[in-house]
């Protein structure tokens, strides 16, 4: 049984692939076209996909999509008709979903007729709850899903029990946590599509003094929902305007915020303009808002249900700060987030409802790790490394085919303070690099925040970065010892351990961390181990392996991401390429290593 699930004509377009009920592949178009968020139609993740289940297209008995353009028909007809222009671009994609077998026969060189599988619209937070549900871990569980906007909900609550969810509530348009969180980010000056993170980080440089007129904004309502001011808002009068061309193309999004808000709120940013001390109050308080929408939502799905158990999806599960704060006071005791918990993600929840919802097949399937992508063999790094035409002048080539010289010398770099590439077996799904396509360095620099941006990633400096650390020691350095593997949440550093992980504590002394297991990553498990051998910190610093663009994917982008930057090494596969003229002793300050660590 094979059942192939794709994102399309959307953002984060993806493909996903589960056989015999277990997920055997999933990627993200971005990853392969090197579009950031590339929308359109995935077709090299799905030919990457039917290639790592070893099938045709032929052969695939189930597609699904994760868009169902029956579902709140009404109130879709009644907005066409107050917004004729809106209604003409929900035609269009409606009639890009009828024609997914001919697209897919075109893109994939096949006749129409070839195709056989049946065709199926899964609901889009249907898909979005079965994209964490169906994967976690539960035999049951609470499960609610939050995002911007799809099929016209925002927001869909159920309880998960076995092979079944059952759903109990939703929030529709125009109310939308992800329409207000995006709002204020535009609000705040960034305007790029997924820039929500940015704000997050900024939040905690602030203190939520302007709650008072946030909750005018976005506020509980009885049975477990929400509600928007909706005269602070642009989207219900104009439409959420969404625009892409292809799968080529960046989506781009409207303004979402009206001339209200700023007459409450002051004049929004421009994207140039520096960031005062009222944007960081701002920050604050849109979070805060935003928190104690989500508390009441967790606390009333907690007495409704009775479950212990939560699993979350949708863009709002990304804001790893509330999942951290809430967690912390949540009657909930375990909370699977998984790792693609936007819209990337509903590839793989669309081909799990199908499994489940329609063919009624048992659940047998975890989603223990991230690693789902393309991997590269041995053969294919050498000859990559072969092709790059590297300068040897400025660089010293080796390998090891032995894991254990590797890892001990990977280690070394990073604790002498050098800036590592790391690339390792098969691409995260979702947007975080979870040890296989990382940047890494020493966590207990306090300067190596600054070093890295100057040197590598070009990001704003009040964005934090992530620490990893082997899961056994996640209860020493942190708060919390709830596993967080897809770095969902962000929990407070222990205090004593602040001054000891300097670099990937934020300014508020939480960090997004990756706990990491063994079993799951069993070499960066070995690589933590050795590093918290070397210095007596069992954590790195994490960063995804990229500069401006997608995170790397193939040995090639790795190599040509090394070479444009100022990495100091590049572990690649079994290869090892260090940089002769390594920059840091003409700029790490002597004794940089914070005081406390080993
Ligand atoms: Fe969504």
């Amino acid at each position: 049984m094979i059942i192939l699930g794709i994102n399309a004509y959307h953002a984060n377009a993806s493909a996903a692939i589960v056989v015999d009920g277990r997920l055997v592949a999933a990627v993200e178009e971005e990853r392969l076209n090197r579009v950031k968020y590339a929308a359109g139609l995935p077709v090299q993740a799905i030919r990457f996909c039917l290639d790592r289940a070893g099938a045709k297209i032929s052969e695939v008995d189930h597609i699904a999509v994760p868009r169902d353009p029956t579902a709140r028909l009404g109130t879709k007809l009644r907005f066409a008709m107050r917004m004729p222009r809106f209604a003409l671009e929900r035609l269009g994609v409606m009639r890009r979903f009828a024609g997914v077998r001919d697209d897919l026969a075109s893109a994939l060189g096949v006749a129409p007729q070839e195709i056989r599988a049946q065709i199926h619209r899964v609901e889009h937070h249907t898909a979005h709850m079965a994209s964490a549900y169906f994967v976690s871990p539960f035999e049951r569980a609470a499960v609610l899903s939050a995002d911007g906007l799809g099929d016209f909900a925002s927001a869909m609550w159920a309880l998960g029990e076995g092979p079944r969810m059952r759903t109990l509530g939703e929030v529709t348009f125009p109310h939308s946590l992800g329409m207000y969180y995006t709002a204020l980010t535009q609000y705040l000056g960034f305007w790029k599509f997924g820039d929500e993170y940015k704000v997050m980080g900024l939040a905690a440089y602030g203190e939520p003094e302007f709650l008072e007129e946030f909750r005018r904004i976005v506020r509980s309502d009885k049975r477990n929902a929400f509600r928007l001011g909706l005269k602070y808002f642009t989207h219900q009068s104009q439409g959420a305007e969404m625009t892409w061309r292809d799968a080529a193309s960046t989506p781009v999004l409207g303004r979402l915020f009206s001339p209200y808000l700023e007459k409450r709120l002051g004049p929004a940013r421009r994207a140039e303009e520096p960031l005062t001390k009222r944007h960081h109050i701002l920050a604050a308080s849109m979070q805060a808002a935003l928190e104690e929408v989500l508390v009441a939502q967790w606390n009333s799905l907690a007495a409704t249900t009775g479950e212990k158990n939560l699993c979350l999806a949708g863009g709002v599960a990304f804001n790893c700060l509330a999942n951290g704060k809430i967690f912390a006071k949540s009657p909930f005791e375990r909370v699977y987030v998984q790792p693609a918990a936007g819209d990337a993600g509903l590839s793989v929840g669309a081909a799990f409802a199908i499994n489940h919802q329609v063919l009624g097949r048992p659940r047998e399937f975890a989603m223990e790790h991230a690693y789902w992508g393309p991997d590269f063999s041995p053969s294919a790094v050498r000859s990559a490394v072969e092709r790059a035409n590297l300068d040897s002048n400025d660089l010293h080539v080796s390998s090891s085919v032995d894991a254990e010289p590797l890892v001990q010398r990977t280690a070394r770099h990073i604790a002498d303070g050098k800036i590592v590439g790391w690339f390792q077996g098969a691409v995260e799904w979702g947007p975080r690099a979870l040890g296989n396509r990382s940047i890494l360095a020493d966590p207990r620099r306090a300067e190596m925040k600054e070093i890295l941006n100057r040197r590598i990633k070009h990001r704003e400096i009040f964005r934090p970065f992530a620490p990893s650390i082997a899961e056994e020691a996640a209860g020493e350095y942190f708060e919390q010892s709830h596993p967080s593997p897809f770095m969902t949440f962000a929990f407070p550093v222990r205090a004593e351990k602040r001054s000891v992980i300097p670099a990937p504590t934020h300014v508020d002394g939480t960090a997004r961390l990756q706990t990491v297991s063994r079993s799951a990553n069993p070499l960066y498990w070995q690589l933590l181990r050795a590093v918290g051998e070397l210095t007596g910190v069992p954590v790195v610093l994490n960063t995804s392996f990229n500069d401006n663009e997608p995170i790397v994917c193939r040995p090639e982008e790795a190599l040509e991401c090394f070479r444009r930057t100022r990495m100091d090494v590049l572990v690649l596969g079994n290869y090892i390429l260090e940089r002769k003229s390594s920059e840091l002793e003409r700029e790490a300050p002597a004794g940089g290593i914070a005081k406390g660590a080993a």
